[in-house]
């Protein structure tokens, strides 16, 4: 196991650190597959590839994640998300995220893996839930879990909740790519920022992999850097 920490200062920094790390890989000619998120935690680090010339059009990119029951447009979906903060003003080769609206959910899930099988990832990029989760991998999930759908626990419910106004109903489940498949990218990045997320981050530095902690089966890998403006 060889964790990369890299502390910083704030945000910015650690925007300007992802920046550096996928521009190199993109000179390089190793980057030709990208995992991506969705969160707070990922809105400075689009906005700055927004922001340079940073040329993703050679570039396929996968999402981890997508509600099950909303549809593109919906304000609350992911493929909202992505299209607001990165690909309306950035041009990929192709874009790929699960389909919140499949009418058969358990074709969905096999027709995402197979993609992510097909194109294989050359790097993800990670946020972090409070209760450890990783995409929507939620405590218990197993290190072989592949693209499922996933039932949020109370915690996601009510962290995620908030972004919902009362008169819509938050979904209770996800589609969302597995432990496995997150684990076969080549190499990871997982940004974490603020108090909320200490108990995650320290979980994972403890080095031990807790099957109530999904954060820590990043361990089993042997490229993660971990970003964090947290302090020991
Ligand atoms: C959601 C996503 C995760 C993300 C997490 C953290 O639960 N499914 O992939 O890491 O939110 O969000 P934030 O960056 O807003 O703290």
């Amino acid at each position: 196991t060889q964790l990369n920490v890299v502390r910083v200062k704030n945000e910015n920094e650690a925007a300007q650190y992802v920046y550096e790390y996928v521009k190199n890989k993109l000179q390089n000619e190793t980057l030709q597959t990208i995992g991506l998120a969705t969160g707070s935690t990922m809105i400075p680090i689009y906005k700055q590839w927004v922001e340079s010339s940073l040329d993703f059009s050679g570039v396929t990119a996968f999402n981890l994640d997508e509600y099950v029951g909303l549809a593109k447009d919906n304000p609350n979906s992911y493929a909202y998300f992505m299209n607001e903060h990165l690909f309306q003003h950035k041009r990929f080769k192709q874009t790929f995220i699960p389909d919140g609206l499949a009418e058969d959910p358990e074709q969905e899930c096999e027709r995402y893996e197979q993609l992510l099988l097909k194109h294989p990832l050359d790097l993800q990029l990670l946020g972090v839930g409070q209760n450890g989760h990783i995409a929507f991998n939620e405590p218990e999930t197993p290190i072989d879990s592949i693209t499922h759908v996933a039932k949020l626990t109370d915690s996601t419910l009510s962290v995620n909740g908030q972004y919902f106004d009362n008169a819509e109903k938050m979904p209770d489940i996800a589609f969302t790519m597995g432990i496995e498949s997150i684990l076969r990218a080549k190499s990871i990045v997982l940004v974490a920022f603020g108090e909320k997320k200490r108990a995650a981050i320290e979980k994972l530095l403890e080095g031990e992999v807790d099957v109530h902690w999904t954060i820590t089966y990043l361990l089993t890998h042997s490229d993660v850097t971990v970003i964090t403006d947290l302090q020991e």
